[in-house]
């Protein structure tokens, strides 16, 4: 017996990364997975990649009626929503003088309202139902503290941190438990992008900060994606039934908390 056989999953932006990572591993534990994407044409290439067990849904998680298509396609494609991973977000840098409304707005709207929106969509199909849920939100050791040149980004983290308490207080009434896991530094495409936009702020070569915050990790090196499996796995499955509210750090020892 798989640890999510029958189980039917929505990761958002998971045409990528470490969504793409859960998407694969959710699919081996016996669960059908949705690669929801702003990126169609990239969430339809990762699909048929990982199987006949995953399928591609365009969602942009900035808009409500983009939200409530993904849920209704998924709820008839695989008869209804067990596991919802709020996943999709984007990311940011700048000194707090140079922070412009455009990259607050769009980070916010992403980050935090694109899942708070996408979780209330997705309790409102688990609680129709009546079987409980998962519900899983990618926050960050970004969400624990500030950082001098990642304020915005840091506090969508935190407020992602803040939503999940308060959703999962809410929602385990009805059986469906809300918690989220705060990766470190997590190598891939996304941290390509991190890393030139601090070559640009601190003046380094390209490559640099990569290998310097990959350094300082106790772990001693940088997260694979494959590093959070385990606990994306454990969250979605029964064996969490009584956890509630919870960020958990998956980070090679960044942050205790
Ligand atoms: N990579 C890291 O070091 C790291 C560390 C801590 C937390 N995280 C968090 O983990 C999650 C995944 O990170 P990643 O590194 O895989 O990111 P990524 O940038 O590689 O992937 C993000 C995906 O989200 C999609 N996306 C962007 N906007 C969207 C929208 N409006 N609607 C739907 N999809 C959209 C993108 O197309 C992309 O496929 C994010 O929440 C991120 O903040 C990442």
């Amino acid at each position: 017996m798989k640890r999510l056989d029958g189980k039917s999953a929505l990761i958002t932006g998971s045409a990528r990364g470490i969504g793409r990572t859960f998407a694969e591993a959710y699919v081996r534990e016996g669960a059908t997975v949705a690669i929801a994407d702003i990126n169609l044409e990239r969430a339809q290439q990762t699909a048929s990649e990982i199987g006949p067990a995953a399928y591609a849904v365009e969602m942009d998680v900035t808009s409500q009626a983009s939200i409530d298509n993904a849920i209704a396609r998924v709820v008839e494609k695989a008869h209804g929503l067990d596991i919802l991973v709020n996943n999709a977000a984007l990311f940011d840098l700048a000194p707090i003088v140079e922070i412009t409304r455009q990259s607050y707005d769009k980070l916010f709207s992403i980050n935090v309202s694109g899942t708070l929106f996408t979780m209330q969509a997705a309790a409102k199909q688990m609680i129709a139902q009546g079987r409980g849920g998962k519900i899983i939100n990618m926050a960050s050791q970004a969400g624990r503290r500030g950082e001098a040149l990642v304020g915005v980004y840091c506090a969508t983290k935190a407020a992602v941190i803040s939503l999940t308490q308060s959703a999962g207080l809410n929602l385990i009434t009805h059986g469906i438990n809300v918690n989220a896991i705060a990766p470190g530094v997590v190598d891939g495409e996304h941290w390509d992008g991190v890393d030139a936009m601090f070559a640009k702020y601190e003046n380094r070569p390209i490559g640099e900060k990569k290998r310097l915050v990959g350094a300082e990790v106790p772990f001693g090196r940088m997260a694979t994606a494959e590093d959070l499996v385990g606990m994306a796995i454990f969250l979605a499955s029964g064996e969490s039934d009584y956890i509630v509210s919870q960020t958990y750090n998956v980070d090679g020892g960044n942050w205790m908390s």
